[in-house]
């Protein structure tokens, strides 16, 4: 099987291809077009332009993705239609169903969040069923119960900014450049993460997360504390997020008796997110499946893996499927 993946559900145009023989996965393209530097003139992605910027780069990325292969020599065709903004959807949808219509090739609709969800299979080592995710990235924070392909609880999600959005507007009250997560998780590196005493949002007795508050107290102690170095700033914060994560993460795994953990999304590129979780899963003797960097933030490779499976079980969209930005996982 060949499966041509395309995702431009923000700010990223990306196209895949998946070959799977006999049960086993080969990623052989996974093209990737960021728009990162013309968003970070603006301190944040404006939609009109990455919608724009979606229908420049698309025709390039799918061309090479497919790495001269014919479009009839695909098994199918699978888009993300949704959640995302709804011009950058657009483009991906529209042209996946062109291709779809033109060639025949049967067309798959892929959650955006089931893509980050199984890109825990796209590489070596792959998790049993069932396993809790973690999805932190620019759009989501939120808690997953994984049972099986296609069969997910959400046990909690943030009541307001997501955690890579808490990154991005803390980078910005720095004055550090967009997009904020790496710049600040490099600031702080060499940073006292004691220095700045800052709130853990723990929202006890539910799986939710809650980022906005922890994001005022960075605005006010910036006021506060005119002498602490920006490094200072970056590894306290990050501290605060990094313990809220990991903690949170255990106790869902620790209340479902689940243990196996993946984490997905942007924020999980993190050096202190990812050496967080790795600590508490030695300490609980518990399996943690951390994707590489690649693959934690946008790409179309996931979308390839959800949509393998969903055709698998004999799933098929039509050319009336609109891509929706508020797509319900569950
Ligand atoms: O998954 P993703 O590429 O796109 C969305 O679906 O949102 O995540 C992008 C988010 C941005 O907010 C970015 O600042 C954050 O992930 N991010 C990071 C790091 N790398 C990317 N946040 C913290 N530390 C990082 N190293
Ligand atoms: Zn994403």
């Amino acid at each position: 099987m060949l499966i041509l993946a395309i995702d431009t559900s923000c700010d990223d145009t990306s196209a895949a291809l998946l070959q799977i023989e006999d049960e086993h996965i080969s990623i052989l393209s996974n093209i990737v077009s960021t728009q990162g530097d013309i968003h970070a003139k603006y301190g944040g992605i404006v939609p009109e332009i990455a919608s724009r910027m979606h229908t420049e780069a698309i025709w390039p990325v799918v061309e090479a993705a497919m790495q001269g292969r014919a479009v009839s020599d695909l098994s199918a065709i699978a888009v993300c239609h949704g959640p995302g903004l709804i011009g950058s959807l657009l483009v991906g949808c529209s042209f996946a169903k062109s291709m779809s219509w033109g060639s025949a090739v049967d067309l798959v609709g892929v959650n955006h969040l089931e893509g980050h969800l199984l890109s825990a299979f796209l590489t070596g080592e792959t998790p049993e069923f069932p396993f809790i995710s973690l999805i932190v990235s620019g759009g989501h924070t939120s808690l997953y119960l994984v049972k099986d392909y296609g069969e997910y609880e959400e046990l909690g999600r943030t009541r307001d900014d997501a955690a890579g959005e808490a990154y991005d507007k803390v980078a910005k009250m720095l004055g550090l450049p967009y997009p904020g997560g790496p710049a600040i998780d490099r600031l702080a590196q060499t940073g006292d993460d004691r220095a700045i005493p800052l709130p853990r949002p723990y929202l006890p007795g539910t799986h939710d997360f809650s980022f906005s508050g922890l994001k005022t107290a960075v605005r006010l102690a910036i006021d506060k504390h005119p002498d602490q170095s920006l490094e200072n700033f970056c590894a306290s914060f990050q501290r605060s997020v990094v313990e809220v994560l990991v903690r949170k993460t255990e106790i869902a795994m620790r209340e479902t008796s689940v243990m196996r953990i993946t984490i997905n999304g942007g924020v999980a590129a993190n050096s202190g997110v990812r050496k967080g979780m790795q600590l508490m899963c030695e300490q609980m003797g518990v399996q943690l499946y951390l994707p590489p960097l690649q693959y934690c933030t946008d790409n179309a490779a996931m979308i390839a893996i959800a949509g393998y499976y969903r055709h698998r079980r004999g799933e098929r969209a039509t050319l009336d499927m609109n891509p929706r930005p508020y797509l319900p996982l569950v």
